[in-house]
């Protein structure tokens, strides 16, 4: 399976699907890294790692022109699933059903609780005492498409929104190779907005 990796910054989770392809936990290959800023962090590590990027800055430019572009990249290098990795942007419904069921993201919460921004900060400020990480299929809504993997991560009393960020993120480096991998082995159905996992080995 094909990567496409997009991301607008640090690039963690990039790094946490490079680092299970490495330990040959996760069957696939990363064909393009695509930025939306020339700054981003995680730009760094792909030239380190010699995995192909592309800086496709949206500064300024409309959603479906700038998806266009996106999608034409990904095109040319064969992707097969796109995994939105701190991609700080909304999808048109083209980008969507130009990869239908083929667009994953991971969001710092449990959905359908604090979608958005600042997920850790609303989760710390509500006072919830657990929290966690998702990873979903994408449609054109905010951190809204059927729940694939989720951690569940505690909040302890004297969190700030960094420890709890940092503890949410180890979980996060887990669960997004892990839901790719449940994507490469096809143990993935959807009924609705639910995502049927086929246990391992079942034939
Ligand atoms: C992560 O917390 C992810 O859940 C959210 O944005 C952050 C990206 O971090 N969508 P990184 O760039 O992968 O380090």
């Amino acid at each position: 399976m094909r990567l496409g990796i997009l991301i607008s910054g640090r690039g963690s989770n990039f790094e946490a699907i490079a680092n299970a392809i490495a330990r040959r936990k996760l069957e696939a290959e990363i064909a393009i890294v695509i930025s939306n800023r020339a700054t981003a962090g995680g730009l760094d590590i792909a030239r380190m790692r010699g995995i192909p990027l592309r800086v496709i800055e949206s500064r300024g430019m409309e959603r479906e022109a700038y998806d266009k572009l996106v999608i034409q990249e990904l095109r040319i290098h064969e992707v097969d699933l796109v995994c939105l990795a701190g991609f700080m942007r909304l999808l048109s419904a083209s980008f969507i059903e130009a990869f239908p069921n083929r667009v994953m993201n991971i969001h710092p919460s449990l959905l359908p609780a604090f979608p958005g921004l600042d997920a850790q900060r609303q989760a710390l400020e509500f006072g919830v005492k657990i929290t966690g990480c998702t990873v979903h299929l994408v449609d054109e809504f905010l951190d809204s498409g059927p729940i694939l993997v989720q951690s569940a991560v505690p909040v302890v009393d004297d969190d700030t929104v960094e420890t709890l960020s940092a503890r949410i993120l180890l979980q996060e480096h887990v669960i997004y190779p892990k839901a790719i991998q449940l994507m490469v082995e096809r143990r993935i159905k959807l009924q609705g907005r639910r995502a049927i996992i086929r246990e391992e080995d079942a034939e």
